[in-house]
């Protein structure tokens, strides 16, 4: 996101365009809770996690009058435009702001989670994916030296994104998801049981937290249970949503939040920027509502087949 920040500001300024950036989101519009940000104050925040202006959740943003507060001290403030930086919830905020003020808003997809409609990557999933990849080969030794199963729990929300493309950069024996028509406890019992039988004397499993099998603790219990294994969680959590981004998650960042701030100011009033097949795209904010997008069905499926 400080790539996004760091890009918006700088563009901006390289067009004679003041910014101000708003602390914590919709709720430091709810606040006034916005200062001036110079290019200046963008030196060295390309490497660091998190994002500099913080975050918050905003009840208060889904009451109609809040926002035409918020955007009466926008317009006595002399602000013109809006970046957002999120996902669908930041998002739908946007296009409220924008429907029923007027305010000009651009949206850039950021969240670790990568299930946003229009959009094949979002910010901070690269960076989340990478450390969980990198942690996962760390446990990898010890399931190993140690012949045992290894139930490593991801983030996600309700999205499998992380858990399925983790599994495959981190060869996984098998991975669970919410959006999984084939996995469940049976089948993977019955493909941990396959893996036991063809030699192999350790595993990962990936589960992805909102999986409807309850979790990695919950999948631990019923296996110790049931087969007295010899078994451990591992929950990577928080650590998946900090550190210095990727490459790919800066350069992103970085192109977006100079394309944000270039369409505003050409007059452009109301979209979000996504990539599709590589390109840079714009969708209307409306295109949020759409399904959500699903981890590819070839790459959960490759995950079985690389799992022999
Ligand atoms: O949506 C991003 C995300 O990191 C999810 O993957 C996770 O479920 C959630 O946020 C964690 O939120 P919090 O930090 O509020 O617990």
């Amino acid at each position: 996101m400080n790539a996004a920040i760091r890009a918006a500001v700088r563009t901006a300024d390289s067009l004679n365009i003041s910014v101000y950036g708003v602390w914590r989101g919709f709720q430091g519009l709810v606040e006034q809770d916005w200062r001036p940000l110079t290019s200046r104050n963008c030196a060295n925040i390309l490497q660091r996690g998190g994002t500099i202006l913080n975050t918050a959740r905003c009840e208060a943003w889904h009451l109609p009058a809040v926002r035409a507060k918020a955007a009466q001290d926008l317009r006595d403030a002399g602000v013109d435009a809006l970046v957002v930086i999120g996902g669908d919830g930041s998002f739908t905020g946007a296009e409220l702001l924008n429907r029923e003020h007027g305010i000009s808003c651009a949206g850039i997809p950021g969240t670790i989670d990568n299930d946003l409609p229009g959009t094949d990557r979002t910010l901070g999933f690269d960076t989340a994916l990478n450390t969980a990849v990198q942690a996962i080969d760390r446990i990898r030794d010890t399931a190993s030296a140690h012949e045992r199963i290894f139930l490593v729990e991801v983030m996600g929300r309700s999205s499998g994104m992380i858990a399925v493309n983790t599994a495959i950069a981190c060869g996984a024996e098998a991975v669970l998801y919410p959006e999984s028509e084939a996995q469940g406890y049976d089948a993977l019992v019955t493909q941990l049981k396959a893996g036991w039988q063809r030699g192999k004397r350790s595993s990962i499993v990936v589960v992805a937290e909102g999986d409807s099998t309850g979790g990695a603790y919950k999948i631990s219990e019923r296996l110790q249970s049931e087969y007295n294994l010899d078994l451990r969680v591992v929950v990577l959590g928080h650590i998946q949503r900090g550190g210095s981004p990727t490459a790919l998650d800066r350069i992103w960042g970085s192109m977006w939040g100079a394309e944000a701030v270039k369409r505003l100011a050409a007059g452009e009033t109301s979209f979000y920027l996504g990539s599709q097949h590589g390109e840079l795209v714009t969708n209307p904010f409306s295109r949020i509502r759409d399904p959500k997008p699903n981890p590819p069905k070839e790459l959960a499926a490759l995950a079985g087949i690389l799992a022999r």
